[in-house]
């Protein structure tokens, strides 16, 4: 891809899965990656140092606002720039509406569209400063279309396009982008906890590959999006689901 090379990248939910994987991605492509997570983050960082890349790994809570600007802070700190902030980090708490409590609707807000809303905010005055930055946010084929579970997570990742929306109509101009990946159901730990035979029965027989997506086919997508070669792409939403809708 054109144009990542020594760029600075902020991943949160980048100590695992499709955080991880997009990470290792932006190192081969010359980047430099911070681990932002609440779990630890030192094993991706040596991963991403061992691709010739430098790294930090920094403990954030995105629904901290403190948390995220110390992150923010540290980044100008150490590299003395943010190029890209990719927002990932997310939670699912599922449950049918009928017995879903406040305390799951809170927990999975909170995480996914209220620290989406908490990066995105804290990394603007120095993107906006700079006249560049792209800002990519993960949300899913749950926010497209909804799910069975997970009003909750579907709110959540339904909000985060409704927000990519509104940033670029307020901030076309300034020489910022911003856009969604939208994956469908991909081989990490969050598709673990779905019952086997919920995922084998009802969600992969509706994919027409009949396979789960692998997190590096999602990490393409966030390097494309974030290179030169997509400049022009802005508000977009990029499913990457292996034509599990059609
Ligand atoms: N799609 C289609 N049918 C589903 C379904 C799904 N995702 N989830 C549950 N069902 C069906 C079940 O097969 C069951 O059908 P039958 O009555 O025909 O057997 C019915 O709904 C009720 O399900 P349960 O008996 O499991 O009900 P429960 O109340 O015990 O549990 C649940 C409900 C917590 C939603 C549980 O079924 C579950 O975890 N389902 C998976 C939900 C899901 O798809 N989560 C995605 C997580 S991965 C992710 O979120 C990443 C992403 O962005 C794609
Ligand atoms: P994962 O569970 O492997 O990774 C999520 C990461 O986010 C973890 O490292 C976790 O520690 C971190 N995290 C969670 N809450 C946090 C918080 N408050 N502050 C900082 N870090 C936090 O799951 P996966 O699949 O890699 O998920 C990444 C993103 O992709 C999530 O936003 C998820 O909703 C989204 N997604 C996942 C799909 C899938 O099928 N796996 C499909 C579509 C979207």
């Amino acid at each position: 891809m054109r144009g990542l090379k020594d760029k600075v990248v902020i991943i949160t939910g980048a100590a695992s899965g499709i955080g991880k994987a997009t990470a290792l991605r932006f190192a081969e492509e010359g980047a430099h990656v911070v681990v932002a997570d609440y779990a630890d983050g030192a094993a991706a960082v040596e991963e991403i140092k061992a691709r010739g890349a430098q790294s930090v790994y920094l403990k954030v809570n995105v629904t901290n606002q403190e948390n995220v600007q110390a992150m923010v802070d540290k980044t100008i700190e150490t590299f003395g720039k943010i190029d890209v902030l990719i927002n990932n980090a997310g939670i699912t708490k599922d449950a049918m509406m009928k017995k879903m409590t406040k305390d799951a609707w809170d927990a999975v807000i909170s995480v996914n569209l209220t620290g989406v809303f908490n990066c995105t905010s804290a990394v603007l005055p120095h993107m906006l400063e700079q006249k560049s930055g792209v800002v990519l946010t993960t949300s899913s084929v749950v926010g497209l279309y909804g799910n069975l579970g997970q009003t909750n997570y579907a709110a959540s990742k339904w909000g985060v396009i409704g927000m990519t929306k509104s940033w670029v109509k307020e901030m076309a101009k300034t020489g910022l982008r911003f856009n969604c990946v939208a994956p469908g159901f991909v081989a990490t730990d969050m598709v673990k906890k779905i019952p086997e035979q919920v995922l084998q029965e009802k969600i992969l027989v509706k994919v027409p590959a009949g396979r789960l997506g692998e997190p590096e086919e999602i990490a393409a997508a966030f390097a494309f999006l974030a290179s030169d070669d997509a400049k022009f792409i802005n508000g977009t939403v990029l499913s990457v689901d292996g034509a599990c809708t059609l």
